[in-house]
């Protein structure tokens, strides 16, 4: 919670400045580097400022030029050959672009390590992280994990763990934007939480009383489906009723298309009503019907997490400013490995006078 309000705090300064010069401001930009700095904190106690070392952060771009080149990939069938694909111009940069993302987590191991090495790291003040339980796992024979494997896990997490948020938050901001009635709703609900606090940071218990704000990310994450597919290889011959998709094969699950089904969302599922997740409508959703975290034994480890986070920095943003689209801007989905814009996601803000 400290992570989550702290860096929030920053982003909160940094917007109040944006709205005082009166101009618009890309949304993804900044909430990416806010979530790349609560995962590299939280997860990895990394100690410096993202949010604050420049307009944008070498390792967001990369992971999102990552993440086109990996769905330009998969929808065209010539780049599966990897000799095509290692000589394509997308191929070449991908290649240099997977290099960097490595150094930068090695990088994270190495400092860790060292001071590992020196003192017990994960005795003292400092909570113990995920990196730590990854450094010092051992199995029955004492064995610990691999360099490599230690880093394929450090590279999930901080993708995981920052461009899914960011695509989640920055989306129902979107949404909110577009609906100033729910944002102002929410304002409302957020005012009486905090009200008579002396800062605006949410408590481990406020988290539940955030009835209102809460249909709004479910909803939003509905809407907007932060991570818009998954993939799964099938182990043995899968009946699809129609017809069978033979073991061995890959398929996508489609969240995006689930979330727009008609026959289960309704004629109007392109649009934001948050009330689909209120107490009185939500036992109507079915287990399957809403994924957006997936399901099953592979579903997110990070979920929580998300919602907290998600949670905390609406809070923020919606207690300190009132946000409204750029009427000369209309933004543009683009599908990614997560739900991204096209052309950039522009806002004015306000800054909201409190009592
Ligand atoms: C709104 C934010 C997030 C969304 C929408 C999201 C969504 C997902 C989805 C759909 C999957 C499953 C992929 C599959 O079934 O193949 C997944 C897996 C995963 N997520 Fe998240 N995620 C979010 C945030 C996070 C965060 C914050 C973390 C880390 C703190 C995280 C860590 C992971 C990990 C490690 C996996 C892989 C689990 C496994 O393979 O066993 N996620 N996430």
């Amino acid at each position: 919670m400290n992570v989550y309000n702290q860096s929030g705090d920053v982003f909160v300064k940094k917007l109040a400045a944006q709205a005082k010069s009166n101009e618009r401001f890309e949304v993804f930009q900044h909430v990416c580097m806010y979530t790349l700095e609560v995962i590299l904190k939280c997860a990895f106690s990394y100690s410096e400022d993202v949010q604050t070392a420049g307009d944008s952060n070498e390792y967001v771009n990369t992971v999102n030029r990552i993440t086109d080149a990996v769905t330009y990939r998969f929808l065209n069938p010539l780049m599966y050959f990897d000799t095509i694909w290692n000589l394509s111009s997308i191929g070449r940069q991908f290649k240099k672009d997977c290099n960097f993302v490595h150094t930068v987590a090695e990088e994270v191991i190495d400092n860790r390590r060292d001071a590992l090495n020196k003192q017990d790291s994960t005795k003292g003040s400092r909570y113990t992280d995920f990196l730590d339980i990854l450094l010092t796992a051992c199995d029955e024979d004492g064995q610990g994990l691999t360099k490599l494997e230690i880093r394929n896990e450090v590279d999930t997490f901080l993708f995981e763990g920052h461009d899914t948020t960011a695509s989640a938050i920055s989306w129902i901001l979107y949404s909110l934007a577009e609906h100033p009635e729910c944002q102002q709703k929410c304002q409302t609900e957020i005012d009486e939480i905090l009200a008579g606090k002396e800062t605006d940071d949410l408590e481990w218990s406020d988290l539940s009383h955030l009835e209102y704000l809460t249909m709004c990310i479910k909803e939003g994450m509905r809407l907007h489906a932060p991570v818009p597919a998954i993939t799964r290889d099938i182990t043995e011959d899968f009946d699809l009723g129609d017809r069978v998709a033979p073991k061995g094969t890959t398929v996508i699950a489609n969240i995006w298309v689930l979330n727009h089904m008609e026959t289960i969302w309704g004629p109007d599922h392109m649009e934001f009503k948050p009330e689909r997740f209120s107490k009185e409508n939500i036992d109507r959703i079915e287990h399957f019907q809403y994924v957006p975290f997936s399901a099953g034994p592979r579903n997110c480890i990070g979920q929580v997490f998300a919602m907290n986070e998600e949670k905390v920095i609406l809070t923020k943003l919606l207690r300190n400013f009132t946000f409204r689209l750029d009427p000369s801007h209309t933004v543009k989905r683009k599908m990614s490995s997560v739900m991204r814009t096209q052309n950039g996601m522009y806002m004015f803000v306000e800054k909201r006078r409190l009592e």
